[in-house]
């Protein structure tokens, strides 16, 4: 374990200063542990998130920090806290709405008509890179009110929402938000899937137990071996995460993606994440909505 200091009001207030070496070490690191391009734009943002870490464990430098970083026990230790500092977890309800409405009028009748996905099967989605569950339970609010309206039959749904990062996830399981949070939901659909917070939690909102039930929450790092991953997916949402990737790093992870995609499966990306002149099995349906060709 590296040298401590003991004085704990001048912790509270110092501040190290990252030095070129030390960025260096920490973002060769962060790319190749997460595939996270730390430019040296950067450099100021992971100094500043990075300092609650040091003064957590009372280290007095970032050279410091970084050898424990790397070393056994920090790999085993700190890697998971250094990645829930290092991501960025910005996500809403209904975040990019046109993508629900591709998903509720064309991709689900399609997959229905082509596969019986959700009848002679249960349909499975995928949100990659969920954050704090606005992407998964938007997903399972959409597809329980694509149920009611199937006539005739049952529709069954699953969603596995996975995550790089501890602290969202766990975030996500208690499905627990502030009120401004779910503002973009419709007032029908907060009061069939919210439940209100009483007494001290008055502001607060909860996922219904119903909804939460067909949401599964599993830490998986893209860049980590093989995904441990039997289920074959009908739609993937990865939106605004690879964004944060190098070029030769998305394309192999999109490449994985559609091994785990069935024949005719949906992909849906961020706004701003193109696949073009990647070489893989996908058509474009829509502008950043792809699909496995047969
Ligand atoms: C900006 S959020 C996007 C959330 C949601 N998909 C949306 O569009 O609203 C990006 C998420 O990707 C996750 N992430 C970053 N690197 C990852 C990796 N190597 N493996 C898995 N998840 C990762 C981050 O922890 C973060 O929660």
């Amino acid at each position: 374990m590296p040298e401590v200091m003991n004085d704990n009001s001048y912790m509270n207030t110092f501040k190290a200063a990252l030095s070129e070496r030390d960025f260096k070490r920490l973002s060769k690191f962060i790319h190749s542990e997460c595939g996270i391009k730390m430019p040296d734009s950067k450099k100021t943002m992971l100094e500043s998130r990075l300092q609650k870490r040091l003064r957590r464990l009372k280290l007095a430098s970032f050279t410091e920090y970084c050898d424990y970083l790397f070393s056994p026990q920090g790999i085993e230790n700190e890697l998971v806290h250094m990645i829930d500092v290092v991501t960025t977890n910005k996500t809403d309800f209904f975040r990019e709405p046109g993508h629900f409405d591709y998903l509720a009028q064309k991709a689900l009748p399609e997959l229905i008509a082509v596969h019986g996905a959700g009848i002679r099967k249960e349909l499975m989605v995928w949100s990659a890179g969920c954050s704090t569950g606005e992407e998964p339970y938007t997903l399972a609010i959409v597809l329980s009110e694509f149920a009611e309206r199937c006539p005739g039959f049952k529709f069954r749904y699953l969603i596995l929402a996975t995550d790089i990062s501890t602290e969202v996830l766990e975030k996500a399981k208690h499905g627990i938000y502030e009120h401004d949070k779910v503002n973009p939901l419709p007032p029908g659909m907060k009061k069939k899937y919210l439940l209100r917070g009483k007494n001290k939690s008055s502001g607060l909102v909860r996922i219904a137990p119903d909804l939460r039930s067909n949401v599964r929450f599993r830490r998986l790092n893209f860049l980590e071996g093989d995904f441990g991953m039997r289920e074959h997916m009908d739609i993937i949402f990865c939106r605004n995460v690879i964004i944060y990737f190098d070029r030769p790093t998305q394309e192999k992870l999109l490449s994985r993606f559609c091994s785990h995609l069935g024949p005719g499966g949906y992909i849906f990306m961020g706004h701003s994440e193109t696949l073009h002149g990647m070489n893989l099995p996908l058509l474009q349906v829509a502008p950043t909505i792809y699909r496995k060709q047969k």
